[in-house]
């Protein structure tokens, strides 16, 4: 296709259409799919939208088709529609929440998800996914941790790559491609007091050497399209934020590919209070760099106004519009306009024995055994078994956001338990419902009962999938009275009793940790959790996620994580509550998380030995290689991720305590050991200086490496230039 020849016969409406992105419903008005946000009045007529050049939320090829033919029919140049969606674990078939996917420390594992995921989009007509999110996640009262990979910009900037590679394949050449639309650029998660679309504070360090490098490793490995924050970043809304839009993204990254606003994002300004009308906020946006708005249409209605005013130039529009049609073009669609869509292939593809096999080992690998005072694995050989509580028999695990997910196919732990053990009596009642702060227990005397009678108990709580995601922010992340309560005198019946986790973001559980013999987050685990859950529970699987989050101790340390720098007045022991007045405390509270980032516990002990450095100095253009031994102590083959952090021991900006900088995911038969090996150069030392350059600063190191944050050896070096 002439993309130029067809951008020099568009008048100005149908190239402000291009620049416009409308929900299916102004296309099809029985489409199913959810409409998120507020989809108040646009302004603009039918004949308007269907200008319009790219669609969002629809379900299906059989939509997909029938919006693509009305459009290209009505178009004055027949241009295809781009169709997005918000694809971010999992289309039909979901594996678990991208919190939890970033326990598993597996890029390929992330890939291969992303690639499965991306194939059964694109069969049903997806062109775009609206993921991976690579939002710096460090405060579990905001409900879309969940849709991030965690804590470190490390371990988010790895797997964030990984997601892009699997969706766009070799730069989107095969027939299963889908584009990649990194988000929410930037800090959407840090928002004060974490509460969703509060605003981001923080320093131009802060935001360059931690919350930043995650999108930069998707624009580094060549993602499509990238989309602005709702929140204020140093008082301006990323969707007219210079700074970040044009002097960061395309200026210092050279990001050239399409910028899209975020939901209603251009209007809210008026809510702000930086734009003082919808015209105003079209003419911010497009001269901080937005290409397409997303469900509002300010661009359409006021663009040829702000040109007569020469307050923003046609160089600048067709710029947008040709972003938009070299997508189009690139994925094939002026030929094709359906694309991969194809009805026979997503029956033959949704939910195949294939999907559902990767979902179950990526369930199995992203959960992390918290606690295990030895209860687990149970054996299989067991006759009577309880499950019990609100998650025993719940479908809704799939997890928030699980895009065409499905409740009804997902596998509850009830079923897996029942399926792995055919001959065994399972028992079961939900004792309370799931929902927040509940108090009653009506079934609690049963429940007891039940328990007394079994010879092992998996005790299921959590929080419900609509209790995180967008817009879910909780001031409080305790379980309900009735949860603790239930777990109390569950526990208290039968010590042989496992507790199964189903939480979209890190929950306070410090009493549960103190009576629970063995406690296993599922997270939110999608179509295949209550296989994955009983798999681990029963040891055909042996659990190996790290914890991506740090689970708090308590509400009020929020937010909390590893890296943090150190204070000049720590306290002794942060993992006691101290005495002690004017250092770094709570009066009534210990310092320490009740379970550190990286943390996991596996059926095996893994011990580490030996570590060596090849060098006591390390200097600029050479290599420092950092070696350990690794023993399985255990009785079954396991996976274990091993752990490389380092602290720069001065600096002229202070540093934090240790930051993760390489991980090695490795597996070892009972009895077996490896030596694993990572290498350290110049690179690895570099962060933002005192003067702003991003540089090593000759000086010591330490370097840790171990099971999690808090478990480590440690060695040191020298660099120097
Ligand atoms: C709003 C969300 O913030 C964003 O993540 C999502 O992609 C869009 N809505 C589209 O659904």
């Amino acid at each position: 296709m002439d993309i130029q020849k067809l951008l020099s016969e568009m008048t100005l409406e149908e190239k402000l259409g291009q620049l416009t992105q409308l929900n299916a419903i102004f296309f099809k008005k029985d489409n199913t799919a959810d409409i998120t946000g507020p989809a108040s009045k646009l302004h603009i007529t039918e004949q308007d939208a269907l200008l319009s050049g790219s669609v969002l939320n629809f379900i299906g090829a059989k939509d997909m088709k029938e919006i693509q033919d009305s459009a290209i029919a009505q178009q004055p140049h027949h241009i295809p529609l781009l169709f997005m969606q918000d694809v971010i674990h999992g289309y039909r078939t979901i594996y678990p929440i991208p919190l939890g996917m970033g326990c598993t420390f597996d890029e390929e594992l992330v890939e291969d998800c992303a690639r499965m995921a991306g194939k059964e989009a694109a069969v049903s007509g997806v062109h775009v996914t609206f993921s991976p999110m690579l939002d710096l996640v460090r405060d579990a009262r905001w409900g879309r941790v969940m849709e991030s990979t965690g804590e470190d910009p490390h371990l988010n900037g790895r797997l964030g790559a990984a997601f892009v590679r699997g969706y766009q394949g070799d730069d989107l050449k095969g027939k299963y491609d889908i584009a990649a639309c990194v988000k929410h650029f930037a800090a959407y998660g840090a928002p004060e007091a974490g509460r969703d679309y509060n605003a981001v504070e923080m320093s131009e360090h802060a935001l360059r050497e931690y919350y930043l490098p995650g999108y930069r490793a998707c624009v580094d490995e060549g993602v499509e399209m990238i989309m602005p924050s709702f929140n204020t970043v140093g008082g301006v809304p990323s969707t007219a934020n210079k700074l970040l839009l044009d002097q960061i993204l395309r200026r210092e990254w050279g990001f050239d590919g399409i910028v899209i606003s975020d939901y209603n994002a251009y209007r809210e300004m008026v809510k702000h209070g930086l734009a003082e009308t919808d015209k105003d906020a079209a003419e911010l946006a497009m001269n901080a760099g937005c290409d397409i708005e997303m469900m509002s249409a300010t661009t359409y209605l006021y663009a040829k106004q702000l040109l007569d005013e020469g307050k923003i130039t046609m160089e600048q529009i067709d710029r947008a519009v040709l972003r938009v049609l070299e997508l189009k073009d690139r994925m094939g669609l002026f030929e094709n306009p359906y694309r991969a869509a194809n009805e026979k292939e997503e029956a033959e593809l949704h939910l195949c024995e294939e999907h559902r096999a990767l979902v179950r080992r990526a369930a199995e690998e992203a959960s992390v055994l918290l606690k295990n005072d030895g209860v687990l694995p149970f054996s299989k050989d067991l006759k009577k078994v309880a499950v019990i509580g609100p998650f025993a028999a719940e479908k809704g695990i799939k997890g928030f956001w699980a895009c065409a997910g499905r409740d009804e196919d997902c596998v509850t732990v009830l079923s897996g338990v029942r399926q792995l053990l055919p001959d065994a009596e399972v028992a079961t009642t939900p004792g309370c419902s799931w929902e927040l702060g509940e108090t009653e227990i009506p079934d609690l005397e049963n429940a007891v009962e039940l328990a007394c009678e079994a010879d092992a108990v998996i005790l299921c709580l959590g929080e419900y999938q609509k209790h995180t995601g967008e817009g879910n922010s909780r001031a409080t992340l305790t379980l309900s009275p009735a949860q603790m309560e239930l777990a109390r005198r569950v526990i208290d019946a039968n010590k042989n009793t496992a507790v199964v986790l189903f939480n979209g973001r890190p929950l306070v559980i410090t009493e549960l940790a103190e009576i629970a013999p063995a406690i296993l987050t599922v997270w939110q685990p999608g179509t295949e959790g209550g296989n994955a859950a009983a798999r681990l529970l029963f040891g055909d699987a042996n659990p190996c996620g790290k914890l991506s989050m740090t689970f708090p101790y308590t509400d009020g340390q929020c937010p909390i994580y590893y890296s943090h720098n150190s204070t000049g007045r720590p306290v002794k022991n942060p993992k006691e509550i101290t005495q002690n007045g004017y250092c770094s405390r709570y009066m009534d509270a210990p310092v320490d998380p009740l379970y550190v980032f990286g943390h996991g516990l596996s059926y095996n002990t893994y011990t580490y030995d030996n570590l060596t450095l090849s060098t006591d100095v390390l200097h600029a253009g050479e290599e420092l290689e950092v070696a350990v031994t690794v023993k399985n102590e255990g009785k079954y083959t396991g996976k274990e991720i091993v752990q490389l952090y380092i602290r720069d021991k001065f600096a002229s900006v202070v540093r934090p305590v240790k930051e993760l900088r390489d991980f090695a995911k490795i597996e070892l038969d009972a009895g077996e050991s490896a030596a694993v090996i990572f290498t350290l150069t110049e690179e690895d030392l570099k962060f933002h200086t005192a003067s702003g350059a991003f540089a090593a600063e000759t000086g010591d190191f330490e370097v840790m490496v171990g099971s999690s944050s808090d478990d480590v050896l440690k060695a040191t070096f020298r660099f120097e230039k």
